[in-house]
């Protein structure tokens, strides 16, 4: 018991702030790294917040080498602005996080993808995200697990309307999600992190990409 090591990109967010506090309560490891470029504000003894400048990660490589790495990164085009911008944080970050991390040795690369992810499809998000995923499977990992979730749940201590007005719904209509239409359910950030730490617990699973029930049912 605790002997891994893990590191953790996106902390400070919905699902990667519910995740950072599952992998710091485990006793599955011994040191949890939080790459972050905003302070946590908190303080663990199992903790190593490292400050990094995204742009130049290669320059903390000495924090890569763990067993399980966790991206839970992202951002909104009304926050990025442009969608190269965005781009950059939702595909390039988590790409070169893998590509530093597997060259040091790590054995398990987790990310959070989209439901819908798909690198054909004429819309920028989606496809983004597909990319995100073909990137990954690239990167040539022996386990990597791609996490596509439904619309996030849960309190980001921010306010995003479509998404708001997106969870509203959603509460109000819940009943008709069920049969075909239960991939499409709404799913808690704090659901997500807690089918990726369950996964990164997993022996030998390969190359995975769970879908949003999927992600659901292994939480549980
Ligand atoms: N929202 C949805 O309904 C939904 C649905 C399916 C999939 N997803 C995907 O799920 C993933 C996680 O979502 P979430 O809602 O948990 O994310 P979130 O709360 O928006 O958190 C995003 C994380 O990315 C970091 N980040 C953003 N811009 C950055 C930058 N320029 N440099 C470095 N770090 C940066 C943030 O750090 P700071 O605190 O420093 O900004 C934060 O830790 C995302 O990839 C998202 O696309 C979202």
């Amino acid at each position: 018991m605790e002997e891994k090591t893990a590191l953790i990109a996106g902390a400070t967010g919905l699902i990667g702030n519910e995740l950072l506090h599952i992998l710091l309560e485990s006793s599955e490891y011994k040191e949890v790294y939080a790459l972050v470029r905003n302070p946590l504000k908190m303080k663990h003894p199992k903790l190593k917040e490292v400050m990094v400048d995204f742009e130049r990660l290669n320059e903390f490589k000495q924090y890569f080498a763990v067993n399980d790495v966790f991206v839970c990164l992202g951002t909104t085009i009304k926050k990025a602005k442009t969608q190269e911008a965005m781009y950059k944080i939702d595909v390039d970050y988590p790409v070169e996080i893998g590509r530093i991390a597997q060259e040091a040795g790590a054995r398990h690369y987790l990310v959070v993808s989209s439901m819908n992810a798909d690198r054909k499809s004429k819309l920028f998000y989606p496809r983004m995200k597909g990319e995100l995923e073909e990137k990954v499977r690239q990167l040539n990992f022996e386990q990597h697990s791609i996490f596509r979730p439904s619309l996030l749940l849960g309190n980001r201590g921010e306010f995003r309307l479509g998404e708001e007005i997106a969870a509203v719904l959603f509460k109000c209509l819940k009943f008709i999600f069920t049969g075909p239409l239960q991939k499409y359910r709404a799913i808690e950030g704090k659901t997500v992190a807690k089918a990726m730490y369950n996964v990164a617990q997993e022996k030998e699973q390969g190359k995975v990409v769970y879908t949003s029930e999927e992600i659901e049912k292994i939480a549980k």
